[in-house]
């Protein structure tokens, strides 16, 4: 039974989808549920899962490395299999992901390679993209840079806006994100020098394309 610790920082829709999809997984399940931010409503969304719950407020460090530090010894005190960043808004120390290195996914909401950093509906929309979409991948000690593992687009269609394309997108992440968890509870995919294996065979650059 492989142990996930996720990782947020506000109203943790993904973390949900996680706990639901997990809820009857038998190789896997939600041992701990850590926050930046008191508020944060994932915490009790963890809560009502009857999961344990953290906060480490990264304003009570003065290094990022010190409030890394914190993260990892609660991470470990819970002997996290898998670590899930989702919707956790800080920028991790390449300690922090060298620790978890091969065991660390955060999901992005963006079709990377395109669009890494912040604002990605915003600039999908300039840019006058027919479709956009979500990346899950293990992370790496480049920001959004690591190997994908699953991607998930929708069309942009006329009419579309900011908002709206956070609504579409969501609904994907909703689905890919338990799916990749899944995967790596059942040891389907596996990282080898920054390429993913999904059965066995590799995954190109974009990971394996969900279609809905
Ligand atoms: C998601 O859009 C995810 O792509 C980004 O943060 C957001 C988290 O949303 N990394 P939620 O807290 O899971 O609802």
């Amino acid at each position: 039974m492989k142990k996930i610790v996720v990782l947020i920082s506000g109203s943790g829709s993904n973390l949900q989808a996680i706990i639901d999809a997990t809820a009857n997984d038998q190789h896997c399940r939600v041992v701990g549920v850590l926050s930046n931010r008191e508020s944060a409503y994932g915490l009790e969304r963890a809560k009502k899962a009857g999961i344990e719950t953290a906060v480490v407020d990264h304003t009570h460090f003065d290094s990022r490395l010190a409030f890394d530090s914190a993260l990892m010894e609660q991470i470990d005190a819970w002997q996290a299999d898998l670590v899930v960043l989702a919707g956790f808004m800080r920028i991790l120390t390449d300690e922090f992901v060298q620790h978890f290195s091969g065991r660390l996914l955060n999901i992005h909401p963006s079709l990377l390679p395109k669009y890494k950093g912040t604002n990605t509906h915003q600039r999908a929309l300039e840019a006058g993209d027919t479709e956009h979409g979500c990346t899950v991948h293990f992370v790496s000690e480049e920001l959004d840079g690591g190997a994908a593992i699953i991607q998930a687009a929708t069309d942009i269609e006329q009419g579309d806006t900011v908002d709206s394309l956070i609504q579409k997108v969501h609904q994907l992440e909703h689905q890919i994100y338990p799916l990749a968890v899944s995967w790596f509870a059942s040891e389907r995919i596996t990282l080898e020098n920054n390429r993913v294996f999904l059965d066995g065979s590799p995954l190109g650059e974009t990971g394996y394309l969900y279609r809905v």
